[in-house]
């Protein structure tokens, strides 16, 4: 027949007494005395199908997942089912085939499973089959298209660039390739398109985006996969402020295409020194308070030995207060130090605060004012929980930034359908790695550092500021960007203080730097991570939950099995041989 004439989940009441043709997968069956109950499932819903005694005799074997086409009459329903938005009428099926038969399935087709993620991932496309997951793809498609729809608006060119490329520097490990026309060379996966967008504004496209297909070799993480999927966009002749404003306009005209929410715009703007001692985190989560709170001029003269070291060494004591935690066991408390250290912490002061007094075992080394000050510089109330770290600036900030999260997460503070988005801006352009002994640059070589900061190169490249930009949703950086620099010295300049000698450029990126000489625009832009975006809007919990087939957690794909070892013939015809350890 293959003639259908609605979907599963089109017909209403009004459409009682019409003949109608349906094509769907079986998600259950009722025998109801002489009659049969289906539900009948495809991507847009579920329609009741009822089988009179002579009809139910055809689909006597009919199981879950049994693919039929019926045709029928649609009837009221006499028991409606409200939750259904079908469930005004049933079919009484007058012809019924079976399309295809299905084995019983490693996991039920619902919305709710107790299935282990490997084991969804490993029969994906039976993971895929249940509506949650469907609609969790199919937002993720209408996000893509309020998207390219805005940039096309906006005189945006989409350009493909390749895959098989050169190292890319956004700090993360690449994937290679072997080549086996050129034995022992390799090409590497993009981690992000940046070189190729900066080129095609060079060639004066002036405005460019792309659905890139980027890749990385980091551990994953709830939000980052091997291989994901940015927003990649470059423009010419805009500033700052004028990028973030297209790219805000852009994100209100989403919210409203795909969840029909008014975001208030324009965005709060945190510098990130500010987001960094608010709240401890360059990306920060504004949907609940618990802020950082500054309290090293209280202890100026702690005779408390790890505070006055603190103090010594020009670091910065901060807390944060949770409400209501006075009574925090001993054992919970261990916990919180273990999730202090493991986030670098040398060690946590707690302290409790009832009937008007600060309680805890470090208490005796305060003095009276010292007490009192910190009392009335937290705003204490009773049964306050007070968290301390005293250590070097950016690590009081990161560990209390860590623990204020946790906090927000176990006492439900993060509410999935609240949306607050944010801009950090004006980032450090380096970052010192004692380890290396060298600085880095935070965003990537290429990024503008902030005119007024020049001075500071030679002498305290630390100081010096970016024109970089971060947009921050709910906790999450979304995406991130930069102005470029568009003139070859201060590029060398950069280079220099990022300790490239002459060789590691040209033979790094030589091609790059040579584009420069033949009339480069002042350009910028910035890329959005679209898996971050489609789980943060459909409310998911991890971005594997928004990727029809992503790697779980280990890097590897449970259906596939990929990565596998490959032939040795394959392996000679490239030239390569693996050490086994
Ligand atoms: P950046 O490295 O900040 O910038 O990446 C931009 C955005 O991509 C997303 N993202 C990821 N999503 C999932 N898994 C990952 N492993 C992953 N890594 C990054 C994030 C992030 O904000 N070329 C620059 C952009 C620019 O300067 O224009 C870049 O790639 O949402």
């Amino acid at each position: 027949m293959m003639n259908r004439t609605h979907t599963n989940g089109e017909l209403r009441l009004c459409d009682a007494g019409s003949q109608v043709s349906l094509i769907g997968w079986v998600t259950k069956r009722r025998n109801f005395g002489s009659l049969v109950f289906i539900d009948l499932r495809d991507r847009t819903g579920i329609t009741q199908l009822v089988f009179d005694e002579n009809m139910a005799k055809k689909i006597s074997d009919v199981r879950n997942e049994y693919i039929l086409e019926v045709h029928g009459i649609v009837a009221e329903r006499k028991d409606k089912n409200p939750q259904l938005p079908t469930g005004d009428i049933e079919i009484q099926v007058q012809e019924v085939s079976v399309i295809n038969t299905a084995n019983t399935t490693p996991l039920i087709i619902a919305d709710e499973t107790d299935a282990l993620e490997d084991t969804r991932l490993k029969y994906r496309y039976l993971d895929l089959r249940r509506p949650i997951m469907q609609n969790k793809l199919i937002m993720r498609h209408k996000i893509t298209r309020s998207l390219r729809d805005y940039l096309d608006h906006h005189d945006f060119v989409e350009i493909e660039t390749p895959l098989l490329a050169k190292s890319t520097p956004e700090g993360a490990r690449d994937y290679l390739v072997p080549s086996r026309i050129h034995t022992g060379s390799f090409y590497a996966l993009p981690q992000s398109p940046q070189l190729f967008k900066q080129l095609l504004m060079i060639s004066g496209f002036e405005r460019y985006y792309q659905f890139a297909r980027c890749f990385r070799d980091e551990d994953l993480r709830a939000d980052r996969q091997t291989d994901f999927t940015q927003l990649d966009i470059e423009t010419s002749f805009l500033n700052e402020q004028q990028i973030q404003a297209m790219s805000e306009e852009m994100m209100v005209k989403l919210m409203k295409d795909v969840l029909n929410i008014d975001i208030p715009s324009p965005f709060l703007r945190l510098t990130y020194e500010e987001a960094m001692n608010r709240y401890g985190s360059d990306k920060p989560d504004n949907r609940f308070g618990m802020e950082l709170h500054d309290i090293t001029s209280v202890f100026q003269h702690s005779q408390f030995k790890v505070f006055k070291d603190c103090i010594a060494s020009q670091g910065a004591i901060k807390a944060i207060v949770v409400p209501e935690k006075a009574d925090m066991s001993r054992k919970e408390i261990d916990r919180i130090t273990d999730l202090a250290k493991k986030n670098g912490a040398k060690g946590l002061v707690s302290l409790k605060y009832m009937e008007n007094a600060l309680q805890g075992a470090v208490v005796k080394f305060f003095s009276e004012a010292e007490l009192q000050g910190l009392t009335s510089a937290l705003q204490l109330k009773d049964q306050d929980l007070v968290l301390i770290i005293s250590d070097c600036w950016q690590t009081s900030c990161e560990v209390l930034g860590a623990l204020r999260n946790h906090f927000g997460e176990v006492l439900g503070l993060k509410k999935k359908d609240e949306f607050s988005f944010l801009w950090v801006v004006d980032f450090p352009m380096f970052e010192y790695s004692e380890e290396d002994g060298r600085y880095y640059a935070k965003h990537h070589p290429f990024t503008r550092p902030k005119e007024e900061d020049l001075v500071y190169l030679d002498s305290d490249p630390g100081k010096v500021r970016a024109n970089a930009y971060d947009m921050v949703l709910n906790g999450y950086e979304l995406g991130g960007g930069s102005l470029r620099i568009y003139d070859a010295q201060m590029q060398e300049k950069i280079f220099s203080v990022l300790g490239f000698s002459d060789e590691d450029i040209e033979e790094r990126f030589g091609f790059f730097v040579h584009a420069f000489q033949y009339g480069t625009p002042p350009h910028g832009g910035l890329a959005f991570g679209l898996d971050r975006i489609a789980m943060i809007l459909t409310q998911s919990d991890s971005i594997r939950d928004v990727i029809a087939f992503p790697k779980n957690a280990n890097a590897k794909c449970p259906m596939s099995e990929a990565p596998t070892p490959v032939d040795q013939a394959q392996l000679d015809e490239l030239h390569l041989s693996v050490e086994w350890e």
